[in-house]
């Protein structure tokens, strides 16, 4: 099927929407444990972004979950095409000129390495929030600790299924010590020479 696949060749380009914006396109994919502060976190940093004129969008778990990945679950499989689908959408984003931040638990190592190979290594900017799973559960916003606790939910990641923490993260942030404005200016500071057109 694949081989009757012709990609039009259209005349503009990623280069040309960059250009128009002033600014490059990337993804900045925060991962961590559910309750970590990822859409916390991710969300003043579009604000940041968005008062500087940056074309930003978010794609949250929770929201994706509920739309185009509704027939998903949360075993490993499915887990891992979760994460496949969304850098496939965040590809598209880039392309089409937008600083995308996508806050997903993604815990496994092989399917963030495979988001690399979607988008290109240079367009993933992989922000870990090191949250424990102790200070997770005591805050349990969602209350999904405690469920799983009682065994309601499973394949809880940190709970009953695994959290496999990045090794080498571009941007780690430590909730447990930073405040969510120093979290925040960390991430800025490092997205801002690559927002630059010149430094493609
Ligand atoms: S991922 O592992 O496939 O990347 P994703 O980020 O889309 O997960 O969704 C995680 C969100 O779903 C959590 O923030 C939480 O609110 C909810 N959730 C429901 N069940 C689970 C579970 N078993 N493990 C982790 N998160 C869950």
């Amino acid at each position: 099927m694949k081989e009757n696949i012709i990609p039009h060749d259209y005349q503009i380009s990623k280069t040309d929407r960059n250009n128009l914006n002033e600014h490059n396109s990337f993804l900045l994919w925060f991962t961590g444990l559910s309750g970590s502060g990822k859409s916390t976190i991710a969300n003043v940093v579009e604000q940041k972004l968005h008062k500087k004129g940056i074309k930003t969008y978010i794609l949250d778990g929770d929201n994706i979950r509920n739309g185009i990945n509704s027939d998903l679950t949360f075993t490993p499989e499915d887990r891992t095409e979760n994460i496949r689908r969304i850098a496939e959408i965040a590809n598209l984003m880039i392309d089409s000129g937008i600083v995308v931040l996508a806050a997903f638990v993604s815990p496994y190592k092989k399917d963030r390495e495979n988001i690399k190979n979607i988008v290109k290594d240079g367009n993933f900017v992989e922000v870990f929030i090191n949250t424990s799973i102790e200070e997770c559960e005591r805050r349990d916003v969602k209350g999904l600790y405690e469920k799983a606790r009682k065994g309601e939910i499973k394949n809880m990641t940190g709970i009953s299924a695994p959290y496999e923490a990045p090794e080498n993260p571009d941007i780690k942030i430590n909730t447990e010590q930073e405040t969510v404005e120093q979290a925040v200016s960390q991430i800025i500071d490092y997205i801002t020479p690559k927002l630059q057109l010149n430094n493609e």
